[in-house]
């Protein structure tokens, strides 16, 4: 295969908008955002509160329908697939990490980092095998049987980090992973995002408050009123 520079393109967007109607108000969350995320690259989304940077991610990740406009990833135009179709392409081809790790309490790590690979019909001796290779690469081998109500914060998100990357997404998606964190656990999940990064060539689009964040992304994509800065 050519490596052209379409070819370097993962995701891109074309005018996507969203309007949220509420009765009779509209809010229009984002005006339009046409951008290019290349293979590889590490991008960090910010803005000030309510400037669309969790409504522009949900588009990214297919979490949410744009009002117009449309989401192209690895030559797919999502827009022109179905539900069902959109689902089966989520969980085949992306993964996500939440503020709020969205683990779940009654399984153990390692179950929570097999279940979705469980959902994707491979065996249960592979899935455990990887998962615990994935738990092992952020850190936790000594936390695979834990529950997440017995971890710290930092720990519960790198089991949700594991978890998103189980199967080896094309992109993974980040909305404010160390919102819940301390600087020190802040640090060591960046660390750890930049380590995927940089030896495994995952593609991250993450979504920070955070100046200091900066340091570690290759780029910076700023919102403004739902519009690129
Ligand atoms: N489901 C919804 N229904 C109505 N309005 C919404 C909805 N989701 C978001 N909005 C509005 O869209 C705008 C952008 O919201 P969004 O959550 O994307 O901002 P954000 O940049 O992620 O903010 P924060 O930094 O506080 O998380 C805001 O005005 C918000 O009130
Ligand atoms: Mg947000």
């Amino acid at each position: 295969m050519e490596n052209n520079a379409e070819n370097d393109v993962i995701i891109e967007t074309k005018d996507v908008t969203r309007i949220f109607r509420m009765g009779e108000v509209e809010v229009r969350a984002l005006g339009g955002v046409s951008l290019k995320i290349k293979r590889g690259e590490f991008v960090a989304i910010m803005g000030s509160s309510g400037s669309g940077k969790s409504t522009f991610l949900n588009q990214l990740g297919l979490l949410d329908i744009p009002t117009s406009g449309a989401v192209i990833i690895d030559s797919v135009d999502t827009s022109k697939m179905s539900e069902k179709e959109k689902g089966n392409f989520r969980l085949h081809n992306l993964g996500y990490v939440f503020q709020d790790y969205a683990l779940l309490p009654e399984l153990s790590a390692i179950e929570n980092v097999y279940l979705p690979l469980m959902m994707q019909g491979k065996s249960k001796e592979e899935c455990q095998k990887t998962a615990s290779l994935v738990l092992i690469a952020v850190g936790l081998e000594d936390r695979l049987n834990q529950f997440p109500s017995k971890m710290s914060g930092g720990q519960q998100q790198r089991v949700s980090i594991a978890r998103a990357l189980a199967h080896k997404p094309r992109v993974l998606f980040a909305d404010e992973p160390c919102a819940n964190l301390d600087s020190v656990a802040s640090k060591q999940i960046l660390e750890l995002f930049k380590k995927f990064n940089k030896e495994e060539g995952q593609t991250i689009v993450m979504v920070t408050h955070e100046d200091w964040h900066m340091e570690y992304v290759d780029r910076i994509i700023r919102l403004k009123d739902g519009v690129l800065e």
